[in-house]
């Protein structure tokens, strides 16, 4: 019998250029830079730039990627109906995998594979889901969509068609850097989910529609609103050593510990802790982030279990007042920027990714007809 590696693990299926990913060191790097020094110094528009063309861009290439991301923020008019046709109370990771399938009926180059639409496709979804994650939480609140604002950054923008409020420049710095985190994160599930679809030669709309419907399971992407959870669920500081001595003595999973990859602390982690402390501070509820390094103090000393970047965003994202059953949907308006740069590199040197299984299942079984069972 061949040797199954149960989820892959350890299995190396392919080469890429894009992110690497140091699980002993804590490392990430996107295209050669480190992720803190891309969080210290630049932008999420930036390392948009990055991940897709492979270097930093020069002003001049940086001002045209943000001036077409602004452009093409607006999404279909259909688009809007059909988010005030759906059901307000579903979650809104299926509304959002439903409208990115949706776009691509509308995308004039939804079935044109060359490279040029393609890159154009990218930046259209770039541009748009962060609308349609703005549009829907207001709109089954029975507000009406904010149209974007093209004198806002991206980070910004969101906020500010989510709110109706132009956010602050430093809550404005926080996000945009909550935003060039999650932007890639090399084989993860959601966006290997995306190059296998990609990888048959369909379109890059039906791989991003598999991505988001891989991003959405509490293993992955799904995991910080279940943090959140799990911190309103425990209330107050002095319950939370308790509480999740609960869970591990249920042998039920903390949310927002452990990775496939990193034996040691995420390095996002490490800056969404600090983000969560600063956002913390200054919306005067300290007690997510006291409770949160509570949770974290408890696993790495009983566990030995590191925190992951989907732990201290959940308070970071909740005192910026964003909706619980959004954050998801955040991680996917980041990670768009990933899953288009790995579409384009399994388009560019594609091979049909179709594995093997070992098959356990019964063999030389003799047909009976269904009367005589
Ligand atoms: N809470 C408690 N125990 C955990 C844990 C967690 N969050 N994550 C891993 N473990 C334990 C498992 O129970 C298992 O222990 P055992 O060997 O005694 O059975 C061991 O660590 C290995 O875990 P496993 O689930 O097999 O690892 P994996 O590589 O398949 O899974 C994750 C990785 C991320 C799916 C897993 O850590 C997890 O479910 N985390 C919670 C969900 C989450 O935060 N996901 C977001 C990832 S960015």
């Amino acid at each position: 019998m061949a040797e199954v590696k149960a989820g892959l693990q350890d299995v190396v299926i392919a080469t890429s250029g894009i992110c690497a990913i140091d699980g002993e060191r804590g490392r990430l790097v996107y295209r050669g830079y480190e992720i803190s020094d891309l969080a210290k110094h630049s932008t999420f528009e930036e390392v948009v730039y990055l991940l897709w063309y492979g270097r930093l861009p020069k002003r001049p290439e940086l001002d045209n990627l943000k001036q077409e991301l602004a452009d093409n923020r607006a999404v279909a008019p259909q688009i809007l109906d059909l988010l005030k046709s759906l059901p307000p109370a579903q979650h809104p990771m299926e509304v959002l995998r439903t409208a990115v399938s949706a776009l691509s009926l509308y995308d004039p180059e939804s079935e044109d594979m060359s490279e040029e639409a393609n890159r154009r496709k990218a930046i259209r979804l770039t541009a748009q889901l962060g609308t349609i994650v703005a549009a829907f939480a207001r709109i089954r609140d029975g507000k009406d969509a904010v149209a974007p604002d093209p004198r806002l950054g991206h980070a910004a923008n969101f906020l500010y068609m989510l709110t109706g409020e132009r956010p602050d420049e430093e809550i404005a710095r926080w996000f945009d850097i909550a935003l060039i985190l999650h932007a890639d994160h090399s084989f993860n599930a959601s966006t290997f989910a995306a190059r296998v679809t990609a990888s048959t030669l369909a379109d890059m709309h039906s791989a991003i529609t598999s991505a988001v419907g891989a991003l959405k399971g509490p293993l992955h992407g799904g995991a910080n609103e279940r943090v959140m959870r799990m911190l309103l669920d425990i209330g107050s500081v002095d319950k939370a050593e308790d509480y999740v001595r609960g869970l591990l003595a249920r042998r039920e999973k903390v949310m927002g510990f452990g990775h496939r990859v990193y034996r040691t602390r995420d390095p996002r982690a490490a800056i969404l802790c600090r983000m969560s402390e600063e956002l913390c501070r200054r919306s005067g509820q300290m007690k997510w982030f006291e409770m949160s390094q509570r949770i974290e103090d408890l696993m790495i000393r009983e566990k030995g279990i590191n925190a992951n970047v989907d732990f201290y965003s959940a308070s970071s994202y909740y005192v910026l007042g964003i909706p619980v059953d959004l954050y998801t949907l955040i991680f996917a308006l980041s990670r768009i920027a990933g899953w288009t740069a790995h579409v384009l590199e399994q388009y560019a040197n594609n091979r049909l990714i179709r594995p093997l299984a070992e098959y356990t299942g019964p063999v030389d079984l003799q047909y009976v007809p269904i009367d005589q069972r």
